[in-house]
Order: C-alpha cells, then sequence, then structure tokens
C-alpha cells in the first residue's frame, strides 16, 4: 500500500426537507411496509443530526417546505437535478410523488433561477443522476426513464454515462454508487447490468468496490464533500475503505428513513452554482 492520499473538502449548497409528513403509507420500492411500525420522532433525530453535520462541515443548508400528504418529500435528493446554477426538475414514476415536482420547480423559480426545465422524460432528480467533475452518471432501469438522459445531456450541455440497474433493490443510481470526488467513485457492482460494470471499470479503475452488506445497509447512499463523507454507520467494509483511501467517514444511524427506502444522499439534494 502506498501513501494515504490527502483529502480536501469543498464548501457545499444542499437542500433539505424535514421529515415532518414522512410517513410510510404505500409501497413503491422492495423496502417499503406500511404495516411496519416507524418512530416519527426518531426519524426526525436522525434527520437533524445529518443537517447537523452539514453545518458543523461548513456548508450552506436550505430547506424546502414539506407538504402534507407528500409523506416521501423528505427525501429532496429526486426533486430536481441542479448543475451550473440550472435546474432540471424531476418527473416522477410513481403518482404518489408526483406533486412532489412542482415543489421544487415552485422553490427554485421563487429564488429567482432563471434556467428552470420541466422535464418530457420520467426523471428522479439525483436519485438517478450523479454529477461527477464534468460528466454526469445517469442511472435508468427502474425509475428515470433512459430517454431522460438525453435530455439531461442537452440541457446542461455535459456528457453523460448512462447505466443501467438491475436489482429491483437497489432502484436508484444512489443506492449503488456515490460520487467521492470529481473522479472517484464507490459503487456495488452487483446492481448493474455486466455492460455498465465494464463502463465503471473503464472510467473509475481505482473506485471503492462496496460488499454486498454495504449495499444493504445503504452505505452507498453517502455524501461526500471530498473529504467528509455521511454514511450509514453499519456499512462497516465501506468506512475502513474511505479511512484508508483518506477520507473521515461519519458514521449515522438511519434505521428510521430506511424503511422507506432511503439514507444520507436521499436527503441531501446538491445545489451546484456555476
Ligand atoms: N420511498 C422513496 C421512493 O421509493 C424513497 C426515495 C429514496 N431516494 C433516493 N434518492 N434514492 O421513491
Amino acid at each position: 500500500m502506498g501513501e494515504t492520499p490527502r483529502r480536501t473538502a469543498t464548501k457545499r449548497h444542499y437542500l433539505m426537507c424535514r421529515p415532518t409528513h414522512f410517513e410510510v403509507t404505500y409501497a413503491i420500492n422492495p423496502w417499503m411496509n406500511p404495516d411496519k411500525p416507524m418512530d416519527a420522532g426518531l426519524a426526525l433525530a436522525q434527520w437533524e443530526r445529518i443537517r447537523d453535520l452539514y453545518l458543523g462541515f461548513g456548508h450552506e443548508v436550505s430547506f424546502i417546505d414539506p407538504v402534507p400528504g407528500l409523506p416521501d418529500m423528505v427525501f429532496s435528493a429526486n426533486g430536481a437535478t441542479v448543475v451550473d446554477g440550472k435546474v432540471l426538475i424531476a418527473k416522477f414514476r410513481h403518482q404518489e410523488r408526483a406533486a412532489e415536482a412542482d415543489a421544487h420547480r415552485a422553490w427554485f423559480e421563487d429564488r429567482g433561477y432563471t434556467e428552470v426545465r420541466v422535464p418530457r422524460y420520467v426523471n428522479e432528480g439525483e436519485g438517478d443522476f450523479a454529477p461527477a467533475g464534468r460528466r454526469i452518471l445517469a442511472g435508468a432501469g427502474f425509475r428515470s426513464d433512459p430517454g431522460a438522459h438525453e435530455e439531461l445531456r442537452e440541457f446542461f450541455g455535459l456528457p453523460v454515462v448512462g447505466l443501467t440497474l438491475t436489482d429491483p433493490r437497489f432502484y436508484h443510481l444512489d443506492t449503488a454508487l456515490f460520487v467521492l470526488d470529481e473522479d472517484l467513485v464507490a459503487y456495488y457492482p452487483a446492481a448493474f447490468s455486466e455492460e455498465s460494470r465494464e463502463v465503471l471499470r473503464e472510467l473509475y479503475p481505482d473506485a471503492i468496490l462496496a460488499t454486498r452488506e454495504d449495499a444493504d445497509a445503504f452505505g452507498l447512499n453517502a455524501v461526500s464533500d471530498g473529504l467528509n463523507v455521511v454514511v450509514t454507520e453499519t456499512a462497516t467494509h465501506l468506512i475502513d475503505e474511505l479511512r484508508a483511501r483518506g477520507f473521515e467517514p461519519h458514521g449515522v444511524d438511519m434505521s428510521e428513513l430506511l424503511k422507506a427506502g432511503g439514507a444520507v444522499k436521499c436527503i441531501t439534494q446538491e445545489i451546484r452554482r456555476p
């Protein structure tokens, strides 16, 4: 093993939505079971801990008001994709979440964002789209329509790398892969088609490969600022790997939001300015 690389954080701007109306009232992914009890107070405490970590790292955090009747709105990463100050609004696969897109559109328009695009194709925001340096990794297979990838490329003017998800438990790209810095990612190979694994191997020969246990623990649904990585604490192999690569992992308990099939990244939309 060579020397551990030195990592540096860059200041981020995140958009979060308080889980005031969070509940599991329907099942649109294999993790959701409306009959299973959920502790709303604990869900809020777990969300607040993540908000406080971001503020402690010196990042800017903005908030979008939760809307009654939209229990998944806490997963703000799904509402839009923002790169260079341009906003591609989501268009949800399931009717249950459709109105979240309107709330995100209003949020950005009310704050003076001028390039706000309402899409033609289904896309679930950063659930499936992961900007990485000057390219965007884009998942499809369960939620986002492959047609959305072309729309993404056109709107942002950046190369888009399409990746196909094959395991219904990892239904969004951000459940199977996250961006550590411009040219480094961590991912769980078994969540992808053979072709997509080949693409990832070529683009990221040094990637951190997560184990099945890491993926099951939602460890890939993590957020990195280039140094600090907020990650579910049960993804122990991944946490060791992150440390060995010079990152500073911050383990968090996400037991309640996991009952809706989401963890750290899902509740964190990144607003990328020009
Ligand atoms: N219950 C939500 C859904 O199935 C969870 C979304 C998780 N968000 C994410 N970025 N993966 O749509």
